[in-house]
């Protein structure tokens, strides 16, 4: 029961903290177990066929998978702890307790030229999950699979086996639909380890789908049929809780005899001979240890991680390497290609305050801890459209709408992990408590910019495993990311005048109640206010992608091959959202479950999928 302590102080709690854990403690007296598996594996074996290094959203498909043979061995290395020993993780709603923390590798992107100019030196806040169930134990949960044609541009490009056609059925394996009305759809999949239900909660969902009827957008199932329209939020939440791919696919098959599952062991090299990988070494309670795989290593380390152990391990930009007095293996562009969403967000103000956005409470944290049910038991992402040009094959923007209540406390933990300037971030706390109407209903509208043209890198700053990486996402470094940007604000402008949002008297924040130098200074609402907000405020939406990047075997671009294999080595793979030849159109958790389902086939050499594939032929 002290971790619902923790739990409660962690939310800012200030009531009587005495008899709430005292009802937490008779709760978890009843109803908790401590599960012996929860600390995994303590000693490696000398050797494993196969080694997966790093336990985030597709490690942990990737292992289940791979160990659902009895004949192969599996090690899987995880740098963080596990996700059970954290009670926040669970909470849905508590997503954002969880940045700055133990388990959050809490990057900062290096200083930004047009972008992140509000933040502490220019540079903004990358969390990554370092935990069991990596980024997918402190992600918002929100499903969704892209766009056909990303799919079938990745295999237009070179990427042989990765169609929209020829993908759908990895997602349909891995998925449980808990949506009534799409349990009969054959774009979805029923029993797989992964629960997807409906994220709809408040009354301000029907105002959002009536605001995008009027403008034309008509409700869809974005993991359907057609992506682009309305689409209530799919989640991977049950019970009130978080699934991410730890909690639903490795947990379960935790306790196999061919698989161990090693935490707070940091992998700090790739070990090669001539071209081939042999193993790898990690760094677990300051003691240096390595294992032999006899078939293969995977890395599945994320998009930044990734690239940073390729480099570490001679493999990436020879110029680079040898700046950093690393001996090249392979000569690859490692750590190219880096892409990301980034989201301007705006807040309006609901003034009939009928619609009842989130705001935590006594009652709803004790009806939590007592029915996992309530407000914390939800993201409150409650739905998304997406938008597409006409001369566009895919959407070009995705407006998230989050039903949350703007509050000093929570503005504070806003405040607190977007590593704003020092002197913005107190002139802004001041304003936001004096301004703040709590009689005043709020909710966010993000404006998300899904293919962004500018390009970044992943470089090493020095040859230590334990430093950092560069991330330089070069945000709005191509003059068409700012415009369709700022076309998302005129939609935007828009939703706000249609007549649902008009009945709830909904309209964006006035920046003069908000603090935002120098954007204050101007017009509002007016372009050159959207410029200055859009560098100084525009946020990362969380999805960096690509840096090892997919590509025919002979295309120079490429990291990895359709088969996910590292290009010129041998036995080493990539199998995660760092793959990906180009940012879908969406949230990138369900893509990079995809990728890891199919990687464990091509590493089998198995076809898993051929009963789905009966009925997804002509989709
Ligand atoms: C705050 C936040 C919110 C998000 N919200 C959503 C959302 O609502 N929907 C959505 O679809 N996506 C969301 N995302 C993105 C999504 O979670 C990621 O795209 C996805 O988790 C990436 O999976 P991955 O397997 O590539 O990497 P990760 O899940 O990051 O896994 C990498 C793992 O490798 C470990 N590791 C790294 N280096 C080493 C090493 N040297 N040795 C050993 N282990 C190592 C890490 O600790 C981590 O556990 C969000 C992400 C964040 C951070
Ligand atoms: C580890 O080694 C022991 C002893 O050789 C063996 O019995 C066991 O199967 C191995 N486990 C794995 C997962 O490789
Ligand atoms: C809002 O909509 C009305 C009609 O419904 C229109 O007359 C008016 O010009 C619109 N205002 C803006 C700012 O778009």
């Amino acid at each position: 029961y002290r971790i619902d302590v923790v739990l409660l102080q962690t939310m800012g709690w200030r009531w009587p903290v005495l008899t709430v854990s005292c009802a937490v403690f008779i709760y978890y007296y009843i109803y908790s177990r401590s599960d012996p598996r929860v600390s995994g594996h303590v000693s490696a074996n000398s050797s494993y066929d196969y080694i997966i290094v790093g336990a985030g959203t597709a490690g942990c498909v990737l292992a289940t998978r791979l160990s659902e043979y009895p004949d192969i061995s599996v090690l899987l290395l995880e740098a963080g702890g596990s996700e059970e020993d954290n009670p926040v993780i669970r909470v849905p709603f508590a997503a954002l307790e969880l940045q700055n923390s133990e388990v959050d590798w809490a990057y900062r992107t290096e200083p930004q030229q047009k972008a992140c100019l509000g933040m502490d030196k220019q540079r903004c806040a990358w969390p990554r999950g370092k935990v069991l169930g990596g980024s997918g134990s402190i992600n918002n949960l929100i499903y969704v699979r892209g766009n056909r044609h990303d799919y079938d541009g990745w295999a237009r490009e070179g990427c042989e086996g990765w169609s929209y056609k020829e993908v759908l059925p990895y997602f349909i394996k891995s998925e449980d639909i808990q949506i009534p009305e799409f349990r009969n759809s054959a774009y979805r999949g029923k029993g797989g380890p992964l629960p997807v239900k409906d994220g709809t909660v408040t009354p301000l969902a029907d105002i959002y789908r009536q605001a995008m009827e009027e403008l034309g957008y008509t409700v869809t199932d974005c993991n359907g049929r057609t992506q682009t329209g309305y689409c209530p939020t799919q989640e991977n939440v049950m019970g009130g809780e978080r699934w991410s791919t730890a909690r639903a696919f490795l947990r379960p098959a935790m306790n196999r005899p061919n698989l161990h599952v090693i935490m707070n062991a940091h992998v700090t090299k790739i070990l090669t001979d001539e071209k081939t990988v042999t193993g790898v070494s990690f760094i677990k309670d300051n003691i240096k240890h390595t294992v032999r795989a006899t078939k293969e290593v995977v890395l599945t380390a994320g998009a930044i991680n990734n690239p940073q152990l390729l480099m570490l391990s001679g493999i990436g930009p020879k110029k680079h390497l040898q700046q950093m007095n690393i001996p090249v293996v392979a000569d690859l562009p490692v750590g190219d290609n880096l892409q990301d969403h980034i989201l301007m967000g705006v807040t309006f103000n609901d003034r009939t305050n009928s619609a009842g956005a989130a705001l935590p409470s006594l009652a709803t944290m004790l009806q939590y801890l007592i029915f996992r049910s309530g407000t914390l038991s939800e993201p409150h992402l409650e739905a998304s459209v997406f938008i597409k040009d006409d001369d566009s094959q895919f959407p070009s923007t995705q407006f998230t709408f989050y039903s949350i209540q703007n509050h000093p406390e929570l503005i504070d933990k806003f405040i607190k992990l977007t590593n704003l300037d020092p002197k913005i971030r107190d002139g802004m706390r001041e304003r936001f408590q004096k301004s703040i109407n709590t009689d005043i209903g709020t909710f966010f509208i993000e404006n998300i910019l899904l293919h962004p043209k500018s390009r970044g890198t992943i470089r090493l700053q020095s040859a230590d495993p334990f430093d950092p990486p560069l991330i330089d996402p070069n945000y709005l470094d191509h003059p068409d990311d700012a415009k369709v940007l700022l076309k998302g604000i005129d939609t935007m402008m828009k939703i706000a005048n249609t007549t649902a949002f008009r009945s709830i008297g909904a309209s964006p924040n006035d920046p003069s109640d908000e603090y935002l130098p120098p954007c204050n200074e101007l017009p509002f609402p007016s372009k050159e206010y959207w410029v200055c907000r859009m560098a100084h405020y525009a946020y990362t939406v969380y999805h960096p992608t690509s840096t090892c990047k997919m590509g025919a075997a002979n295309d120079v671009t490429a990291v990895v091959d359709p088969q996910l294999r590292v290009i010129g080595i041998k036995n080493l793979r990539v199998a995660d959202a760092s793959v990906m030849r180009n940012i879908p159109s969406g949230n990138t958790n369900a893509p990079t479950i995809m990728i890891a389902e199919k990687a464990a086939d091509l590493i089998l050499g198995v076809d898993s999928v051929k009963h789905i594939r009966k009925v997804t032929e002509n989709l």
